[in-house]
Protein backbone atom coordinates (compact mmCIF):
# COMPACT_ATOMS: atom_id res chain seq x y z
CA UNK A 1 0.00 0.00 0.00
CA UNK A 2 1.44 3.12 -0.94
CA UNK A 3 0.33 6.10 1.12
CA UNK A 4 1.55 9.78 2.12
CA UNK A 5 -0.42 13.05 3.17
CA UNK A 6 -1.08 15.23 0.85
CA UNK A 7 -1.11 15.32 -3.15
CA UNK A 8 -0.74 18.28 -4.50
CA UNK A 9 -3.64 18.48 -7.40
CA UNK A 10 -4.51 21.42 -10.04
CA UNK A 11 -2.65 24.21 -8.07
CA UNK A 12 -4.15 23.05 -4.46
CA UNK A 13 -2.86 20.68 -1.92
CA UNK A 14 -5.50 18.21 -0.93
CA UNK A 15 -5.48 14.96 1.37
CA UNK A 16 -4.67 11.87 -0.01
CA UNK A 17 -7.42 10.06 0.59
CA UNK A 18 -9.42 13.12 -0.99
CA UNK A 19 -7.47 12.87 -4.43
CA UNK A 20 -10.13 11.43 -6.46
CA UNK A 21 -10.91 11.82 -10.00
CA UNK A 22 -14.55 11.30 -12.02
CA UNK A 23 -15.33 7.73 -13.27
CA UNK A 24 -15.73 9.51 -16.64
CA UNK A 25 -11.97 11.13 -16.78
CA UNK A 26 -11.07 11.10 -20.27
CA UNK A 27 -7.79 9.89 -19.50
CA UNK A 28 -9.21 6.42 -17.32
CA UNK A 29 -10.79 5.50 -20.55
CA UNK A 30 -7.98 5.76 -23.53
CA UNK A 31 -4.92 6.52 -21.29
CA UNK A 32 -4.56 10.44 -22.63
CA UNK A 33 -2.05 11.10 -19.98
CA UNK A 34 1.73 12.06 -19.41
CA UNK A 35 3.57 11.49 -16.17
CA UNK A 36 7.50 11.54 -14.66
CA UNK A 37 9.07 9.49 -12.69
CA UNK A 38 11.32 10.95 -10.53
CA UNK A 39 13.20 10.24 -7.54
CA UNK A 40 14.16 12.00 -4.68
CA UNK A 41 17.08 11.12 -2.22
CA UNK A 42 18.07 11.61 1.84
CA UNK A 43 21.94 13.26 0.77
CA UNK A 44 24.32 15.30 2.92
CA UNK A 45 23.29 18.45 1.76
CA UNK A 46 20.12 17.97 2.18
CA UNK A 47 17.20 16.17 0.25
CA UNK A 48 17.43 16.66 -3.28
CA UNK A 49 15.34 15.39 -6.49
CA UNK A 50 17.90 13.64 -8.86
CA UNK A 51 17.31 15.94 -12.52
CA UNK A 52 14.43 17.07 -11.70
CA UNK A 53 14.81 19.98 -14.81
CA UNK A 54 15.30 16.99 -17.00
CA UNK A 55 12.20 14.85 -15.83
CA UNK A 56 10.02 18.21 -15.76
CA UNK A 57 10.99 19.10 -19.19
CA UNK A 58 10.85 15.22 -20.45
CA UNK A 59 7.05 15.72 -19.06
CA UNK A 60 6.27 18.92 -21.10
CA UNK A 61 7.35 17.24 -24.25
CA UNK A 62 5.55 14.28 -23.78
CA UNK A 63 2.30 16.34 -23.49
CA UNK A 64 3.24 18.44 -26.56
CA UNK A 65 3.83 15.17 -28.69
CA UNK A 66 0.00 14.65 -27.44
CA UNK A 67 -1.30 17.88 -27.70
CA UNK A 68 -1.55 18.93 -24.53
CA UNK A 69 -0.55 22.12 -23.33
CA UNK A 70 0.35 22.06 -19.51
CA UNK A 71 -1.33 24.68 -17.31
CA UNK A 72 1.53 25.02 -15.60
CA UNK A 73 5.49 25.93 -16.17
CA UNK A 74 7.97 23.72 -15.18
CA UNK A 75 9.07 26.13 -12.50
CA UNK A 76 5.67 26.32 -11.10
CA UNK A 77 5.97 22.40 -11.02
CA UNK A 78 9.39 22.81 -9.62
CA UNK A 79 8.15 24.94 -6.65
CA UNK A 80 5.10 22.30 -6.17
CA UNK A 81 7.02 19.42 -5.80
CA UNK A 82 9.38 20.82 -3.51
CA UNK A 83 6.72 22.32 -1.07
CA UNK A 84 4.71 18.98 -1.56
CA UNK A 85 8.11 17.15 -0.43
CA UNK A 86 8.69 19.14 2.89
CA UNK A 87 4.83 19.74 3.68
CA UNK A 88 4.50 15.52 3.64
CA UNK A 89 7.63 16.24 6.00
CA UNK A 90 9.42 13.15 4.02
CA UNK A 91 13.33 13.16 3.08
CA UNK A 92 13.70 10.50 0.44
CA UNK A 93 10.57 9.81 -1.80
CA UNK A 94 9.15 8.75 -5.27
CA UNK A 95 7.15 11.45 -7.43
CA UNK A 96 5.37 10.94 -9.72
CA UNK A 97 3.76 13.96 -11.32
CA UNK A 98 0.84 13.34 -14.02
CA UNK A 99 -0.69 15.22 -16.55
CA UNK A 100 -4.15 13.75 -18.01
CA UNK A 101 -7.02 14.96 -19.99
CA UNK A 102 -10.16 15.32 -17.25
CA UNK A 103 -13.58 14.87 -17.25
CA UNK A 104 -16.23 16.60 -18.92
CA UNK A 105 -15.97 15.34 -23.03
CA UNK A 106 -15.81 11.66 -24.21
CA UNK A 107 -14.84 10.45 -27.68
CA UNK A 108 -11.70 10.34 -29.19
CA UNK A 109 -10.88 13.75 -29.53
CA UNK A 110 -9.82 14.65 -26.48
CA UNK A 111 -8.60 18.52 -27.52
CA UNK A 112 -11.87 19.64 -25.85
CA UNK A 113 -11.38 17.81 -22.18
CA UNK A 114 -9.43 19.90 -19.78
CA UNK A 115 -5.88 19.07 -18.43
CA UNK A 116 -5.71 18.15 -15.21
CA UNK A 117 -2.37 18.23 -13.26
CA UNK A 118 -1.52 16.16 -9.48
CA UNK A 119 1.85 15.32 -8.03
CA UNK A 120 1.75 12.69 -5.83
CA UNK A 121 4.83 12.03 -3.34
CA UNK A 122 5.70 9.07 -1.63
CA UNK A 123 8.13 6.47 0.21
CA UNK A 124 9.06 3.87 -2.23
CA UNK A 125 11.57 1.38 -1.79
CA UNK A 126 14.05 -0.01 -5.04
CA UNK A 127 11.18 -1.03 -7.46
CA UNK A 128 13.11 -4.28 -7.96
CA UNK A 129 14.09 -5.60 -4.93
CA UNK A 130 17.47 -5.22 -2.45
CA UNK A 131 18.46 -8.56 -3.54
CA UNK A 132 17.76 -7.61 -7.23
CA UNK A 133 20.32 -4.77 -6.88
CA UNK A 134 23.03 -6.63 -5.04
CA UNK A 135 23.00 -9.94 -6.98
CA UNK A 136 21.31 -9.16 -10.30
CA UNK A 137 18.08 -10.19 -11.37
CA UNK A 138 16.52 -12.55 -14.14
CA UNK A 139 14.79 -11.21 -17.52
CA UNK A 140 12.71 -13.07 -20.26
CA UNK A 141 12.97 -11.41 -23.79
CA UNK A 142 9.30 -10.92 -24.30
CA UNK A 143 7.30 -11.78 -26.52
CA UNK A 144 5.26 -8.78 -26.72
CA UNK A 145 7.21 -5.90 -29.31
CA UNK A 146 7.79 -2.95 -28.08
CA UNK A 147 5.16 -0.06 -29.84
CA UNK A 148 6.82 1.43 -32.37
CA UNK A 149 6.85 4.91 -33.66
CA UNK A 150 4.32 3.86 -36.36
CA UNK A 151 1.76 3.02 -34.37
CA UNK A 152 2.88 5.31 -31.25
CA UNK A 153 5.36 7.22 -29.36
CA UNK A 154 7.77 5.56 -28.16
CA UNK A 155 10.09 8.83 -26.65
CA UNK A 156 6.27 9.95 -25.02
CA UNK A 157 5.99 8.99 -21.95
CA UNK A 158 2.59 8.31 -21.71
CA UNK A 159 0.05 6.71 -19.61
CA UNK A 160 -1.84 4.54 -22.71
CA UNK A 161 1.60 3.15 -23.94
CA UNK A 162 2.50 1.62 -20.86
CA UNK A 163 -0.45 -1.23 -21.66
CA UNK A 164 2.60 -2.53 -23.64
CA UNK A 165 5.14 -2.59 -20.56
CA UNK A 166 2.50 -4.15 -18.31
CA UNK A 167 1.09 -7.14 -20.72
CA UNK A 168 5.36 -7.35 -20.80
CA UNK A 169 5.75 -7.87 -17.50
CA UNK A 170 2.96 -9.52 -16.46
CA UNK A 171 4.23 -12.33 -19.03
CA UNK A 172 7.63 -12.43 -17.27
CA UNK A 173 6.52 -12.57 -13.98
CA UNK A 174 3.86 -15.17 -14.30
CA UNK A 175 6.75 -17.12 -16.46
CA UNK A 176 9.15 -16.54 -12.76
CA UNK A 177 11.33 -14.07 -13.50
CA UNK A 178 11.69 -10.37 -12.41
CA UNK A 179 11.91 -8.25 -15.70
CA UNK A 180 11.03 -8.19 -19.09
CA UNK A 181 13.23 -6.88 -22.32
CA UNK A 182 11.44 -5.73 -25.01
CA UNK A 183 12.41 -6.24 -28.60
CA UNK A 184 11.60 -4.11 -31.50
CA UNK A 185 9.96 -5.07 -35.03
CA UNK A 186 12.79 -5.92 -36.36
CA UNK A 187 13.68 -8.21 -33.60
CA UNK A 188 16.61 -5.91 -31.98
CA UNK A 189 16.76 -5.01 -28.21
CA UNK A 190 15.22 -2.10 -27.11
CA UNK A 191 14.63 -1.98 -23.71
CA UNK A 192 13.20 -3.20 -20.28
CA UNK A 193 9.38 -2.88 -19.37
CA UNK A 194 10.35 0.57 -17.44
CA UNK A 195 14.30 0.77 -17.69
CA UNK A 196 17.10 1.18 -20.37
CA UNK A 197 19.06 -1.83 -21.19
CA UNK A 198 22.61 -2.05 -21.51
CA UNK A 199 25.54 -4.84 -22.75
CA UNK A 200 28.97 -4.76 -21.71
CA UNK A 201 31.18 -7.39 -24.02
CA UNK A 202 35.41 -6.71 -24.11
CA UNK A 203 35.11 -3.79 -22.00
CA UNK A 204 32.76 -2.10 -24.68
CA UNK A 205 29.51 -0.75 -23.21
CA UNK A 206 26.78 -1.06 -25.78
CA UNK A 207 23.07 0.49 -25.78
CA UNK A 208 20.50 1.18 -27.83
CA UNK A 209 20.53 4.56 -29.58
CA UNK A 210 17.89 7.23 -28.99
CA UNK A 211 16.78 6.68 -32.19
CA UNK A 212 15.42 3.36 -31.81
CA UNK A 213 12.23 2.78 -30.02
CA UNK A 214 13.31 3.48 -26.57
CA UNK A 215 12.49 6.03 -23.61
CA UNK A 216 15.26 8.66 -23.56
CA UNK A 217 15.94 7.81 -20.00
CA UNK A 218 17.45 10.17 -18.22
CA UNK A 219 19.12 7.15 -15.90
CA UNK A 220 20.46 6.28 -19.24
CA UNK A 221 22.09 9.94 -19.81
CA UNK A 222 23.58 9.91 -16.89
CA UNK A 223 25.29 6.41 -16.82
CA UNK A 224 26.39 6.76 -19.92
CA UNK A 225 28.03 10.23 -18.91
CA UNK A 226 29.82 8.51 -15.60
CA UNK A 227 30.93 5.33 -17.84
CA UNK A 228 32.35 8.06 -20.38
CA UNK A 229 33.99 10.34 -17.55
CA UNK A 230 35.09 7.28 -15.85
CA UNK A 231 37.06 6.16 -19.37
CA UNK A 232 35.39 3.57 -20.67
CA UNK A 233 33.78 3.23 -24.44
CA UNK A 234 30.16 3.67 -24.55
CA UNK A 235 28.72 3.23 -28.36
CA UNK A 236 25.36 3.06 -29.02
CA UNK A 237 24.14 1.04 -31.68
CA UNK A 238 21.76 -1.43 -32.46
CA UNK A 239 21.81 -4.74 -30.23
CA UNK A 240 21.05 -7.74 -30.74
CA UNK A 241 19.10 -10.62 -28.94
CA UNK A 242 22.32 -12.71 -28.85
CA UNK A 243 24.46 -9.82 -28.26
CA UNK A 244 22.34 -10.29 -24.89
CA UNK A 245 22.95 -13.84 -24.08
CA UNK A 246 26.68 -13.31 -25.47
CA UNK A 247 27.44 -10.34 -23.24
CA UNK A 248 30.04 -10.53 -20.08
CA UNK A 249 27.74 -8.45 -18.43
CA UNK A 250 23.96 -6.93 -18.53
CA UNK A 251 22.59 -3.92 -17.14
CA UNK A 252 19.21 -1.64 -16.42
CA UNK A 253 18.71 1.65 -15.91
CA UNK A 254 15.76 3.50 -14.10
CA UNK A 255 14.14 6.13 -11.90
CA UNK A 256 12.37 3.17 -10.25
CA UNK A 257 15.12 0.79 -10.47
CA UNK A 258 18.03 2.52 -10.27
CA UNK A 259 21.22 0.49 -11.84
CA UNK A 260 20.22 -3.24 -11.80
CA UNK A 261 22.71 -5.95 -13.24
CA UNK A 262 21.27 -8.72 -14.75
CA UNK A 263 22.28 -12.57 -14.05
CA UNK A 264 20.37 -14.35 -16.67
CA UNK A 265 18.25 -13.67 -19.52
CA UNK A 266 16.15 -16.52 -20.94
CA UNK A 267 18.08 -19.05 -18.53
CA UNK A 268 21.54 -18.05 -19.91
CA UNK A 269 23.97 -17.19 -17.21
CA UNK A 270 25.37 -13.70 -18.32
CA UNK A 271 29.05 -13.77 -17.65
CA UNK A 272 29.53 -15.59 -14.64
CA UNK A 273 26.06 -15.44 -13.52
CA UNK A 274 26.95 -12.83 -10.85
CA UNK A 275 26.95 -8.71 -11.37
CA UNK A 276 30.16 -7.70 -13.44
CA UNK A 277 32.78 -5.74 -12.59
CA UNK A 278 31.87 -3.12 -14.84
CA UNK A 279 28.26 -3.29 -13.87
CA UNK A 280 29.73 -2.91 -9.57
CA UNK A 281 32.06 -0.05 -10.80
CA UNK A 282 28.90 1.95 -12.32
CA UNK A 283 26.45 0.88 -10.11
CA UNK A 284 28.84 2.68 -7.57
CA UNK A 285 29.73 5.64 -9.31
CA UNK A 286 25.73 6.20 -9.94
CA UNK A 287 24.91 5.82 -6.28
CA UNK A 288 27.66 8.14 -5.57
CA UNK A 289 26.39 10.40 -7.82
CA UNK A 290 22.19 10.26 -6.61
CA UNK A 291 23.07 10.93 -3.21
CA UNK A 292 25.78 13.62 -4.00
CA UNK A 293 28.57 12.04 -2.98
CA UNK A 294 30.36 13.14 -6.14
CA UNK A 295 31.53 17.02 -6.70
CA UNK A 296 31.34 16.60 -10.47
CA UNK A 297 27.55 15.46 -10.69
CA UNK A 298 26.19 18.02 -7.65
CA UNK A 299 24.46 19.93 -11.11
CA UNK A 300 21.89 16.90 -11.06
CA UNK A 301 20.57 17.67 -7.55
CA UNK A 302 17.77 19.90 -7.12
CA UNK A 303 18.04 20.19 -3.27
CA UNK A 304 14.65 21.08 -1.78
CA UNK A 305 13.85 24.31 -0.80
CA UNK A 306 11.37 24.75 1.90
CA UNK A 307 9.41 27.76 1.38
CA UNK A 308 10.18 28.23 -2.08
CA UNK A 309 7.16 28.18 -3.16
CA UNK A 310 6.06 31.12 -0.90
CA UNK A 311 9.05 33.47 -1.60
CA UNK A 312 8.03 33.38 -5.22
CA UNK A 313 4.37 33.59 -4.14
CA UNK A 314 5.75 36.83 -1.98
CA UNK A 315 8.46 38.09 -4.93
CA UNK A 316 5.25 38.13 -7.18
C1 LIG B 1 9.67 2.38 -20.84
C2 LIG B 1 10.76 3.00 -20.03
N1 LIG B 1 12.02 2.99 -20.48
C3 LIG B 1 13.03 3.53 -19.80
C4 LIG B 1 12.82 4.14 -18.58
C5 LIG B 1 13.96 4.77 -17.85
O1 LIG B 1 13.84 6.15 -17.87
P1 LIG B 1 14.43 7.09 -16.71
O2 LIG B 1 15.86 6.71 -16.57
O3 LIG B 1 14.27 8.46 -17.22
O4 LIG B 1 13.65 6.79 -15.49
C6 LIG B 1 11.53 4.18 -18.06
C7 LIG B 1 11.26 4.82 -16.78
O5 LIG B 1 10.85 5.96 -16.74
C8 LIG B 1 10.48 3.61 -18.79
O6 LIG B 1 9.23 3.62 -18.33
Amino acid sequence: MIESELIWHNGEFVAWEDAKVHVLTHGLHYGTGVFEGIRCYETERGSAIFRHLDHLQRLERSASLYYMDLPYSVEQLRSATHELISRNGLASCYIRPIAYRGYGHMGLNPLEAPVDVSIAVWPWGNYLGEEGTRNGIRAKVSSWERIGSRSLIPQAKASGQYLNSVLAKIESVKAGYDEAILLDEHGNVVEGSGENVFAVRDGVISTPPISSAILDGINRRSVVQIARDLGYSVVERVVARTDLYLADEVFLTGTAAELVPVREIDDHAIGTGKPGEITLVLQRAFQDALYGRNERYLEWLDLIEVGLADRQKAAG
